[in-house]
């Protein structure tokens, strides 16, 4: 299984990397704002520092919700760093631009998965990771990680190589309870690893 932060702090990110376990990085666009990362060259410079930080994939989201919108960002995400990984929501175009993503060999790291049949639409797109958001699952009084166990079962039964990334990770018990269920990375803040 492998571990990445969830997180834009790099003091948190330095010190997960020197425990020596830390794979990837993933940012999304409350995250940056908590760190008080503003405009558009800021938040580039950031994610550049983050790559050059850690070996590992670092996932930078799109902001844009319609499909030429989120074309754009990610080409200019992806032109940053060879270990960027474009955060694409699962939404409709969403969903679109992963395929165009997938077919530019542009990596992507679907988000705000919240369900088994997102997952499939994301796999099937060609998303390179899916990230089901498993506390926000059960603060709906559902089961995060049932939503994992279902996800790894559709995606051995076809074959699909998507990486299951689970995400909205709130306690150490959900990383032991993913790696039972099956997921590839957990990712969380610094206090839950
Ligand atoms: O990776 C998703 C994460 O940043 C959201 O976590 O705890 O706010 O649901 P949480």
């Amino acid at each position: 299984m492998k571990f990445f932060i969830d997180t834009a702090n790099l003091e948190q990110i330095k010190e997960a990397n020197e425990l020596g376990v830390l794979d990837g990085v993933t940012t999304n666009p409350s995250l940056m704002a908590k760190e008080g990362i503003k405009g558009q060259e800021a938040i580039l410079n950031h994610y550049v520092t983050i790559c050059n930080l850690v070996n590992g994939p670092v996932s930078a989201e799109v902001i844009s919700t319609d499909f030429n919108g989120m074309v754009k960002e990610g080409e200019k995400l992806a032109a940053l760093h060879k270990n960027i990984v474009v955060k694409v929501p699962m939404i409709k175009d969403g969903v679109k631009a992963i395929k165009w993503f997938t077919q530019n060999n542009i990596k992507t790291n679907c988000t705000l998965v919240f369900s088994a049949a997102q997952a499939l639409l994301a796999a099937k797109a060609g998303a390179t990771m899916v990230s089901p958001f498993i506390g926000r699952v059960d603060d709906g009084n559902w089961d995060g990680i049932q939503l994992i166990e279902q996800i790894r079962l559709i995606y051995d039964n076809y074959g699909f190589n998507t990486e299951i990334l689970a995400a909205s990770i709130r306690t150490s018990l959900h990383i032991v309870r993913c790696a039972e269920a099956g997921a590839d990375i957990a990712t969380c803040p610094l206090p839950s690893i």
